[in-house]
Formats: C-alpha cells, sequence, structure tokens
C-alpha cells in the first residue's frame, strides 16, 4: 500500500477526510500525540488501525470529535460531563461516558464494551479533519504496538510508511504527553495521570481526586478485564461442529455465524465483536469456533477469543 502524505492546506485536508469517510487509515497530529484514525462507525476501517499497529490485542480506542453535540449522538451526557468539558475542551482530556443504546459507533472501536472514552481536541489540523470528515474517528497513538507514540510526521513516516493510507503533515505535537483519561462511572476518577494535572479536576468538580487513586480505587485502562465476554461456554479450534452447538465459523463452513466467509482477517476481526453480542441475543449456551490463523490481527482475534473461552 502506497501511504500518501498530505500538507495542510484546505485542498489536501479535504482530500485526507475523504480518506476517512471512505474508510480509509490516516494519522494526523493532535496536541498530545499523532493518532492513527478511521471512521469510528466503520468495524472494517477500525479493524485496519490493529492491522497496521500490529497490536496483539484489542484495546477499546479513543473517539475523537469536533463538539458535544456531536458526542451526544453516542454518549449519556451529565451535568459532572458538562462542567469538566467547559473547563478543558477543547484540550488534552479524556472521557470516559456510558453508551447509548443502539449507538453508531463500532463494536470493535469499543471492545464491545458498553461505554466509550471521548475527547474533543484542540490540534488546528485535528479539528479540521473532524469537522471535514464529519464523523467521529476512533484514533490510538500512531505507532506500531510496543514502540513509543510520535510526535512528529517523521516518527510516524517510518514506523507506518506502506501500512497505512495516509498521513497529514503537520508539524510537532506541542505536549508530547499522553492525555488525562477521567472517568464518570459510577462517579468520576481518574484512569489516567496525564497532561491535565489531577488537582485542576479535582478543584472544579469540589472532589480529591487523587485521595480515590491512593485509596486503590483505580481502575487503570489497558488492563481492563471487563472487555466483552458472551455468556456461554466456549469451544476453540472446532474443525466439527457438535449437536446443540451454536457455531462461530470462519471461511467455507457451514455454521451459525461466520467471522468471514472468504477468510479475510480484517474482516474476521472487524465482524467479531457483533458476533460474540448476537451470541448472546441468541441465548448460547455452547459455542463453538473455527480454528483462526495465528497471523496478522488474527492474533488479537485469537487472543480475545482466548479470554472469552476462560473459565469464568
Ligand atoms: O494522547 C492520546 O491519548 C492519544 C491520542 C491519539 O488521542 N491516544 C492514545 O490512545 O494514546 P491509546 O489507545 O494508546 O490509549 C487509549 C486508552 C487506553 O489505555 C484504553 O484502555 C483507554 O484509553 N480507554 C478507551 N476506551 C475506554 C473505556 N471505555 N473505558 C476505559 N478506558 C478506555
Ligand atoms: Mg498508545
Amino acid at each position: 500500500m502506497q501511504t500518501k502524505i498530505f500538507n495542510t492546506s484546505k485542498p489536501d485536508l479535504l482530500k485526507a477526510s475523504k480518506l476517512i469517510e471512505t474508510g480509509g487509515t490516516l494519522a494526523f497530529p493532535t496536541e498530545t500525540v499523532y493518532g492513527l484514525g478511521a471512521d469510528a462507525t466503520n468495524n472494517l476501517a477500525v479493524a485496519k488501525i490493529f492491522q497496521a499497529k500490529g497490536r496483539p490485542s484489542f484495546n477499546p480506542l479513543i473517539i475523537h470529535c469536533f463538539s458535544i453535540e456531536q458526542i451526544q449522538a453516542f454518549a449519556m451526557w451529565s451535568s459532572e460531563a458538562q462542567t469538566v468539558a467547559e473547563k478543558f475542551w477543547p484540550g488534552p482530556l479524556t472521557m470516559v461516558l456510558p453508551l447509548l443504546p443502539h449507538s453508531k459507533i463500532a463494536s470493535l472501536a469499543l471492545a464491545g464494551l458498553q461505554t466509550v472514552a471521548v475527547r474533543i481536541p484542540a490540534h488546528s489540523i485535528a479539528q479540521s479533519i473532524l469537522k471535514l470528515a464529519n464523523t467521529p474517528i476512533a484514533a490510538p497513538s500512531a505507532n506500531p504496538s510496543g514502540s513509543v507514540s510520535a510526535t512528529k510526521t517523521e516518527h510516524v513516516i517510518s514506523k507506518l510508511n506502506g501500512k497505512i493510507e495516509g498521513i497529514v503533515s503537520g508539524g510537532s505535537s506541542e505536549i508530547g504527553l499522553e492525555i488525562t483519561i477521567i472517568s464518570f462511572l459510577p462517579d468520576p476518577r481518574i484512569l489516567r495521570f496525564g497532561a491535565i494535572d489531577e488537582a485542576d479536576i479535582s478543584e472544579i468538580l469540589s472532589l480529591d481526586l487523587k485521595k480515590k487513586a491512593l485509596d486503590g480505587e483505580i481502575s487503570a485502562p489497558g488492563q481492563l478485564s471487563s472487555h466483552y465476554a458472551p455468556k456461554g461456554s466456549i469451544r476453540l479450534n472446532s474443525k466439527v461442529f457438535k449437536n446443540k452447538e451454536v457455531s462461530l465459523g470462519f471461511g467455507k463452513v457451514i455454521c451459525d455465524l461466520n467471522l468471514s466467509r472468504t477468510e479475510n482477517l480484517i474482516e474476521a476481526a472487524a465482524n467479531l465483536f457483533d458476533c460474540l453480542h448476537k451470541l448472546d441475543e441468541m441465548g448460547a449456551e455452547k459455542i463453538a469456533v473455527s480454528p483462526i490463523p495465528e497471523e496478522g490481527i488474527g492474533i488479537a482475534i485469537n487472543d480475545r477469543l482466548k479470554r472469552a473461552a476462560a473459565p469464568k
């Protein structure tokens, strides 16, 4: 794949945002680090992010937006969220909010969770892309899994050239530090310390968030054990499905649900969390899953399936 480099002129930003609209992956600067973005409502586009990063597992992604109204279309807003937003947005702060039912956000971007991490970046290029594409953009940091975050276009080019569709060359990310993450579930707590001082957030919410974190009430993201798993028991690497099992196939097999008939791993990743949710809707008690090749994004699919199959 050839990676297109865009400058920050209006016509180039328009072309870059078209890439997002048409399901492509695009690296762009934010004030914290470069993000690797895709249309957050498109599972296939989001799957390409994980493929490009070579992530061995699926983490939920931050959904970047340009306005509170845009967020309110898919997340449950609250007066506390409003207070924090008025003080710190646009800026280097991410809020975790409950997801609204029937939201359009791709299940893969949420790793199947019913909560969603949202951010309104202050960086003018990020804002332009978000407005022009007119869709929420899911984006982790624009670096291969396990390597340091990119704060310059050159970092992104050296690590991801040929693996993503485009890069907006927009100078350095001024902060270069990861974002602060605050959750409101069930009440405000800091999940990740970062660019914004927790004392400033504590002050406007009249709470001592630091004390809470030290008291051990913190649940660090990345260590989230609550990623979605269906209720039924799961048998992996099933070449033959048994009676009474609900089958989740891969490739040309006769089955109840199929991750990808054409054995396309990106498509399988895109369908994964929707299929896991469907298995619950079907009331599946015993689930059998076809073997999935342990290569590329298949490694992340197998990781998720193994966790789902572990005794509950
Ligand atoms: O500055 C940044 O944070 C960059 C820019 C591009 O926004 N993003 C970034 O993303 O570094 P990433 O994927 O490295 O970190 C996102 C964090 C992860 O630790 C993830 O677990 C957490 O956000 N997260 C996402 N959704 C969540 C949710 N629903 N609940 C709790 N944590 C969540
Ligand atoms: Mg990262």
